[in-house]
């Protein structure tokens, strides 16, 4: 990453920060390591992520470890290994860093990424998902995201999702020959995906295929819809797609992308939903939770970058000769010491080099130090703009500078 790219990385995190806090979610830093049965377990043996994705490997005591892929399943596995439950209230948690997945390289895919995610766990019910994707768009919005589209929609329990998975089977099984070939395949190991697949000839097909709203529970139906009506009362908008699926096993109930047409065909800036059975499936408490991962790398590529600010330099001190250097370095840790951002030329190419480095780097003022000036104890202050230059004492030079904001 460059130190362009990581600088806006950095403004992303800050400012995802700043509505966490407001929020009240609390930092957790997982290990970028972890068995590999953390990842086959929760995220599921048949997707595609565990099937051809992770970085696994042998180590030194011969145990698997993978790369983590994505963090939720290190998060439940640190809830359970801590006893966070103990308090019995929701714990709301959030995360930032790189994740790992082998897949074929492309805009918008690639194998290092980074997430910035969250995770509300202790309970099941649909205020808490509401609460969730109000911090995602917050989060959104706090990093100048703009043009959006929230979708929504509900995988429902197991019991609902086994019923329906045979609804589809069904179906399939009469247009099989209709589908792409990854589509037959996983038509048998996964067919939700199928529901999921951009391909034109699936997706003709999976145009009449049964409903998951249909197969909906009672209570999944229930939750499905409050959390709607929450969402309208809060004036969220968001749009309602039934054939949406998510890549990965331990979704249960309300599932949701946020999409930004601006990106192409991997259009998901971020997803997330609930979750309920994965904590108890890890072998920790029965207890529900929900939650959401941005894709940062996806999401900087449609922010409005106008709204960045820029960054900025301070003033750079220039020596005229060798015999000032040690002064012109003296000058600059004094600067420091009085909160002023600054930089010392070490290129001693001339002033002429000095200049020029300082026009590059759009900086607005310059200190110029030469025999004259260490003799005097006063600088020579150049504004880059004008022009105009001035002998100034010290104190003189840090109160301009402080008032001109080079600091
Ligand atoms: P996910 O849908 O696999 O969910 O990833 C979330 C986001 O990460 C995606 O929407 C996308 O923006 C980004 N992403 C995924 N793979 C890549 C890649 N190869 N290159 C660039 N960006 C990528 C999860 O990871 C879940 N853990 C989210 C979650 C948290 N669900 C509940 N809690």
């Amino acid at each position: 990453m460059s130190p362009e790219q990581a600088c806006l990385f950095r403004w992303a995190e800050a400012r995802a920060r700043e509505v966490f806090d407001l929020f009240e979610f609390s930092e957790i830093r997982t290990p970028l390591l972890e068995e590999t049965e953390v990842f086959t377990r929760s995220i599921g043996e048949d997707t595609d992520i565990v099937e051809k994705e992770m970085y696994s490997f042998p180590d030194r005591g011969g145990k698997n470890i993978s790369l983590r892929p994505e963090g939720t399943a290190s998060i439940i596995r640190a809830y359970i290994e801590h006893g966070w439950n103990a308090s019995q209230d929701i714990v709301k948690l959030y995360y930032m860093g790189p994740m790992f997945r082998g897949e074929r390289p492309q805009k918008g895919r690639l194998r290092q990424f980074h997430q910035i995610g969250a995770e509300m766990i202790g309970a099941s019910n649909p205020y808490i998902d509401a609460e969730l994707i109000l911090n995602l768009e917050a989060v959104l919005k706090n990093i100048e995201v703009e043009g959006f589209r929230i979708v929504l929609n509900s995988l429902g329990c197991v019991e609902d999702r086994t019923a329906y998975k045979k609804k589809l089977s069904d179906f399939l099984k009469s247009r099989g020959a209709d589908l792409c070939e990854d589509c037959r395949r996983r038509s048998s190991v996964n067919v939700l995906r199928v529901l999921d697949c951009k391909k034109e000839v699936c997706i003709s097909v999976v145009k009449d295929a049964p409903s998951i709203m249909d197969h909906l529970c009672e209570k999944c139906a229930d939750d499905y819809g409050t959390l709607k009506t929450v969402l309208e009362d809060m004036a969220v908008s968001y749009e309602e797609n039934d054939r949406m699926v998510r890549g990965l096993d331990y979704y249960t109930g309300s599932v949701f992308e946020v999409r930004h047409p601006g990106l192409g065909a991997q259009d998901a800036l971020a997803a997330g939903g609930r979750y309920d059975n994965l904590t108890r499936d890890m072998g920790g408490p029965d207890v529900g939770a929900t939650g959401y991962a941005i894709g940062v790398e996806r999401m900087l590529m449609v922010v409005n970058e106008d709204k960045v600010p820029a960054s900025s330099h301070g003033v750079l001190v220039i020596a005229l000769d060798e015999a000032c250097r040690l002064e012109a370095i003296k000058l600059t840790q004094r600067l420091r010491s009085r909160e002023i951002k600054c930089d010392m030329d070490h290129s001693g190419r001339s002033l002429k080099g000095g200049m020029r480095k300082a026009n590059r780097e759009g900086r607005k003022k310059v200190i110029i130090l030469g025999e004259d000036e260490v003799k005097s104890g006063k600088f020579m202050l150049k504004d880059m703009e004008s022009g105009e230059q001035k002998a100034l004492s010290f104190e003189e030079a840090v109160k301009v500078l402080a008032e001109s904001r080079q600091i």
